[in-house]
């Protein structure tokens, strides 16, 4: 069955569509963990806010995450250092640190399965990475431990652990924080008009807008579409597997990652930039056999995340030429503590505040790295791809997706079902495909 774990533990409230115009002074477009988080904030600071979402309330990533709230986000700590040097890796530190202390703090009220638990990056065959992580993580005074082994079926090289991280529903965590909050569902941002943001059902006028769509939508300003890609990871529920008492993911982007919730062991992994082939249940389920051959699947999934070209989230002004307009995006795989950062930075620049973390995460930083140079290259191949069906965000080719039976498109990761369904932004259209079998 394809369905998150978290799909089917909790019914969360229903809004109605908006139904005629709207005055706002925050308006919050994307109802994903990040919008709510956001619009929650706002409203305790007394905030006027309305939060629109296309679908459903955390009907996308969110419900497919698998619920990690950490500050080490795999070995990222010597990458900041080499490309920005100490204070800014020192800052990354702090920033998910405190996000980590404030889910700590907020979840002692709210019932969502929140379990503090050690996070744990291990790698197979490179402890040369563990090693230099470390000598970061040391000058930036990190609470950490460098280990030799751990609880898994297989030898490792060296591994990093933090202790006192967590995991949780998220949900759960929705569904305590969404009342009382203004949103309207099913209600789908078209555009601007220059005065006002455009609905299928009203036009919006807001002070300040807040992009909270996953992949931002609006490909005019902010090079979004270069700075971005999209990378597909899957996982499957086991009962009857391991208990594993704690997180834990390899240093290698296309290795695994395991967690428990409940009797449940969240296996993880099978990744690959959407559009291109990887590994995906199969690889999952080889691993499964391998190790866990009486176990039982209860639910598999698959989620996508953003990817930056720096491993840093864009976390503020949409660009130097949208003036009042704001994102959050490019959370690299760690989405609920990035959540919490950028509902905190943004509340700052909403309110005209400083804030400390706004130059690190800041959306204009440079963007020559070497992950820009495959993304052109890869959105230069897939436009010239003389092939149908494209994909109506920029026109490249579409790929067909065997495992998953939906038209992939490894520019910027938008997906359709295969009779052209948008199922995954940026693509904010369905695609007008021809009926062809597959
Ligand atoms: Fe951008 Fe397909 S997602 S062209």
């Amino acid at each position: 069955m394809i369905n998150s774990v978290w799909n089917n533990s909790v019914d969360l409230p229903r809004f109605d569509s908006l139904k005629r115009d709207l005055k706002t002074d925050v308006l919050i477009i994307g109802g994903g963990f990040t919008g709510v988080l956001l619009a929650y904030k706002l409203k305790e600071l007394g905030v006027q806010c309305a939060l629109v979402e296309a679908d459903t309330i955390c009907s996308g990533v969110t419900l497919n995450t698998t619920a990690k709230i950490t500050s080490q986000h795999s070995l990222i700590y010597n990458k900041i250092y080499k490309d920005y040097g100490l204070e800014k890796a020192k800052l990354y530190y702090k920033s998910n640190q405190e996000a980590l202390e404030e889910f700590k703090l907020k979840c002692k009220n709210i019932d969502c399965d929140f379990e503090e638990k050690d996070s744990v990056v291990y790698s197979l065959n490179r402890s040369d990475r563990i090693n230099d992580e470390s000598e970061v993580l040391n000058k930036i005074n990190a609470d950490f431990e460098y280990v030799k082994s751990v609880p898994l079926p297989f030898n490792i090289a060296g591994a990093i652990k933090f202790k006192n991280q967590a995991q949780f529903n998220p949900l759960k965590f929705v569904e305590a924080i969404i009342k009382d909050l203004k949103i309207y569902e099913n209600t789908k941002v078209l555009g601007f008009d220059g005065e006002a943001f455009v609905t299928d059902s009203g036009r919006i006028f807001s002070n300040k807008t807040v992009v909270a769509t996953h992949f931002p939508i609006f490909n005019k300003f902010g090079l979004y579409p270069l700075k971005l890609y999209q990378d597909r990871s899957y996982v499957i529920a086991l009962k009857d597997a391991q208990e594993v008492n704690g997180m834990y993911v390899d240093e290698n982007e296309t290795g695994l990652s395991f967690r428990n919730y409940k009797d449940m062991l969240l296996l993880g992994g099978g990744s690959h930039r959407t559009g291109k082939q990887g590994g995906n249940w199969k690889e999952l389920n080889i691993f499964r056999n391998h190790y866990y051959p009486y176990s039982k699947e209860v639910c598999r999934w698959a989620t996508q995340d953003c990817m930056s070209l720096d491993h840093i989230p864009y976390i503020g002004e949409y660009s130097k030429l949208a003036p009042n307009m704001f994102v959050a995006t490019g959370f690299n795989k760690w989405g609920m503590t990035s959540s919490m950062v950028a509902a905190n930075v943004l509340c700052d620049l909403i309110m005209g505040n400083e804030n400390e973390y706004s130059e690190l995460y800041s959306p204009s930083r440079k963007i020559f790295h070497p992950q820009l140079f495959t993304n052109i290259v890869e959105s230069t191949a897939n436009i010239l791809t003389p092939t149908a069906p494209r994909c109506p965000h920029l026109g490249c080719a579409l790929k067909w997706n065997s495992a998953e039976r939906s038209w992939d498109c490894s520019c910027h990761g938008s997906r359709f079902t295969a009779d052209g369904k948008l199922l995954d932004n940026p693509a904010t259209a369905d695609l007008k495909i021809k009926h062809r079998n597959q």
